[in-house]
């Protein structure tokens, strides 16, 4: 992918934290880089970019997407590849996904070239924070919310769109726990479920937390309507391989267009992997257990890649999955994935986005 060259105004830390943030032990979310990109929309139009040193902002209490949820946001990540280039993983996606939450939201749309420019420069600004061991990245959270200060109910006029971004450690997924979800409802159809915005995931707290009190890691959404058909796992899609297949769930409104599942569903026919994209229903999973013809089960998310389920509860029982081989498909595509980010495999798909070292 070409490469823009970006001419935004950078106003350096005069105190860098780097110091101070111990990239051997890398709390997910602990360590915010030292810089910040902020871009105001007033009058009706995005004004001039800027970086500034990360920080507290005032705000006032009466913002409006503190009050009517006006709030979305991306996650995406960066690595330093193996020529020591940086490579953005899949930038042009990750800026259709926010532009289909903005207008779903009332918000404004941030053009493609905008959102890969001010990535750019934020990245390029903090690629001291790169980490460089195996498995790690730098953490992009990009977002954008309504700063209007008003307390009446309406659509913003002053929006934010900023990045902050975050050294990630490698991320070991242990096998995890999913209960399905019958009683609780993350998203229904027309509703906000395909956008990632703020409030989908403060409704989804309460229901993750009383499965947590169970001995579960996460829930596996199903619809809203029956609870019949599975939509996805807590922050992930879901994915299973049953008669040799991969099945997962088709996108709905109520789903997220995840990266990486569609990053997933591309590479898996050049693993020898036939797709299907259809509604799963919950009895179907079941049925699979009970005549074993189900070998794995995985959550795909930017976080994690891929990570291993272990054990799928419905209506009280768990269904159990063999542990994970070096040859599952599961592992076999996170591996390709990773070396395409990491320049070690040919980006045939054009994923990446390099700035060069
Ligand atoms: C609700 C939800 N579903 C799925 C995903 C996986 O999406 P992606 O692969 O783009 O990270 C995420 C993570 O962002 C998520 O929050």
């Amino acid at each position: 992918m070409t490469t823009l060259t970006t001419s935004i105004a950078v106003e350096r830390t005069k105190k860098s934290r780097l110091k101070e943030t111990d990239f051997n032990n890398l709390e997910f979310g602990k360590y915010i880089s030292d810089h910040m990109l902020v871009v105001d929309y007033l009058n009706n139009k995005w004004q001039e970019p800027k970086i500034v040193p990360f920080g507290d902002m005032m705000m006032s209490p009466a913002m409006l997407s503190l009050h009517y949820g006006q709030s979305v946001f991306e996650g995406m990540k960066a690595f330093k590849n193996s020529k020591g280039d940086i490579c953005i993983f899949r930038p042009q996606k990750h800026s259709a996904r926010l532009n289909k939450s903005l207008a779903r939201m009332c918000m404004p749309q941030i053009s493609e070239e905008m959102f890969i420019q001010t990535l750019h420069a934020i990245v390029e600004a903090d690629q001291d924070w790169i980490p460089t061991s195996e498995g790690s990245s730098l953490y992009l959270r990009p977002f954008v919310f309504a700063f209007e200060p008003r307390i009446g109910v309406k659509v913003a006029d002053h929006f934010k769109f900023m990045i902050i971004t975050s050294p990630a450690g490698a991320y070991f997924s242990k096998p995890v726990r999913l209960k399905v979800e019958v009683d609780y409802v993350r998203a229904a159809e027309g509703g906000t479920g395909f956008a990632k915005c703020a409030g989908n995931y403060g409704g989804a707290f309460y229901p993750t937390q009383l499965a947590r009190e169970q001995g579960f890691d996460s829930v596996l959404w199903t619809d809203a309507k029956e609870h019949k058909y599975i939509d996805e796992a807590g922050v992930m899609n879901i994915m299973f391989v049953i008669n040799g297949k991969l099945i997962t769930p088709k996108l709905t409104t109520a789903l997220l267009d995840g990266v990486t599942r569609d990053s997933i569903l591309t590479l898996a026919p050049d693993l020898g992997m036939e797709v299907e994209e259809r509604r799963v229903s919950v009895q179907e999973i079941k049925e699979a257990f009970e005549k074993g013809t189900i070998s794995e089960a995985f959550g795909a998310g930017t976080a994690a890649v891929v990570s291993p389920i272990a054990t799928i509860n419905i209506q009280g029982t768990d269904y159990n999955l063999p542990a994970v081989g070096a040859d599952s498909f599961q592992q076999r595509a996170k591996t390709k994935l990773n070396n395409i980010r990491l320049g070690i495999e040919a980006d045939v798909h054009g994923w990446n986005y390099i700035i060069p070292a």
